[in-house]
C-alpha cells in the first residue's frame, strides 16, 4: 500500500531521528545552516516543518534560555517527538503549533503564538528539509515571511540531486528523498536569492543539501 507523505510522518515518526541518516548526510546541512545566521542570546526562531526538533539543540545553543524556538508541524506525532526532545533536555522556551504551514492564516498562527507565551513575530525563520514536502511550498514560504519581523533573518536548506564527484550519489539521493517524500526538482531555496538581500550561499555533500539565507529588505512585507 502505498503512503501518502503524510502518513509516513505518522508512522514513522518515532523512527524518524534513526532512519534520517543524520550523521552521515544532513546533519551537515543543518550546521552550515545554523552557523551562517547571527544568532543572539534571546532570539525568538521560527522552524516551519520542524519535525522532531532536530535543529533544536544547535539552536539553543545559540538563543539561550532567554530566546526562544516556535515550532511548527503538520504532524502531530513529530511534534509528539519534538515535544518529548524538550523535556528530556528542560527546555522551557519552547512553542509546538500544529498546522498546515501551506493554508494556515499566519495572523491566526501569530495570534497562537503571542498566547502561547512568544512574541507574534520571529526575529528568525527556517524551514530544514521541509519546503521540499509543502505542496505548494511558495504558500508556505509566503507564510514563513508573514510571521517573521521586518528585516528579519531567513533560512532555507533542502535538497537537489548531487553533482560533480557525487554524482554516483543520485540514485541514493533519490530514494533518501523518495522515503521522505521530499520532491528533489523544486529548490525551495531559490526563494531566499529571489526576495532576500544580503543572501549567503552554501551547499554540502556534493551540492545535494543547499543552505540559503538572507534578510528581508527593510520596508517590505
Ligand atoms: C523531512 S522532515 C524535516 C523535519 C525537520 N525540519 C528536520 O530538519 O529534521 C519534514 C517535516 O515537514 C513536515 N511537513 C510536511 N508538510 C507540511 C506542511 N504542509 N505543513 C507543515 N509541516 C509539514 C512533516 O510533517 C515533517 O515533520
Amino acid at each position: 500500500m502505498k503512503r501518502s507523505s503524510a502518513e509516513k510522518y505518522t508512522a514513522f515518526a518515532p523512527f524518524y531521528d534513526l532512519l534520517s541518516a543524520e550523521h552521515p548526510v544532513y546533519g551537515a546541512g543543518r550546521s552550515r545552516l545554523v552557523g551562517s545566521l547571527a544568532l543572539s542570546a534571546g532570539d525568538q526562531i521560527l522552524d516551519l516543518g520542524c519535525g522532531t526538533g532536530l535543529n533544536f539543540p544547535l539552536l539553543q545553543n545559540r538563543v539561550g534560555p532567554g530566546g526562544r524556538i516556535v515550532g511548527i508541524d503538520r504532524s502531530a506525532q513529530m511534534l509528539a517527538q519534538a515535544r518529548k526532545r524538550a523535556q528530556r533536555q528542560g527546555w522551557d522556551n519552547v512553542i509546538l503549533l500544529q498546522a498546515d504551514a501551506t493554508t494556515m492564516v499566519a495572523s491566526e498562527v501569530s495570534a497562537q503564538i503571542a498566547e502561547a507565551g512568544g512574541h507574534g513575530l520571529s526575529g528568525i525563520g527556517l524551514a530544514t528539509y521541509s519546503l521540499s514536502l509543502m505542496s505548494p511550498w511558495e504558500r508556505a514560504w509566503e507564510n514563513l515571511w508573514q510571521l517573521t519581523s521586518p528585516e528579519a533573518q531567513l533560512g532555507v536548506l533542502d535538497m537537489q540531486r548531487p553533482s560533480g564527484l557525487s554524482t554516483p550519489m543520485i540514485p541514493l539521493a533519490r530514494v533518501a528523498c523518495w522515503l521522505g517524500g521530499a520532491d528533489i526538482e523544486v529548490h525551495p531555496w531559490t526563494a531566499v536569492g529571489r526576495d532576500c538581500v544580503d543572501v549567503r550561499a552554501d551547499s554540502a555533500r556534493g551540492g545535494h543539501l543547499q543552505v540559503r539565507t538572507g534578510v528581508k529588505p527593510a520596508g517590505r512585507r
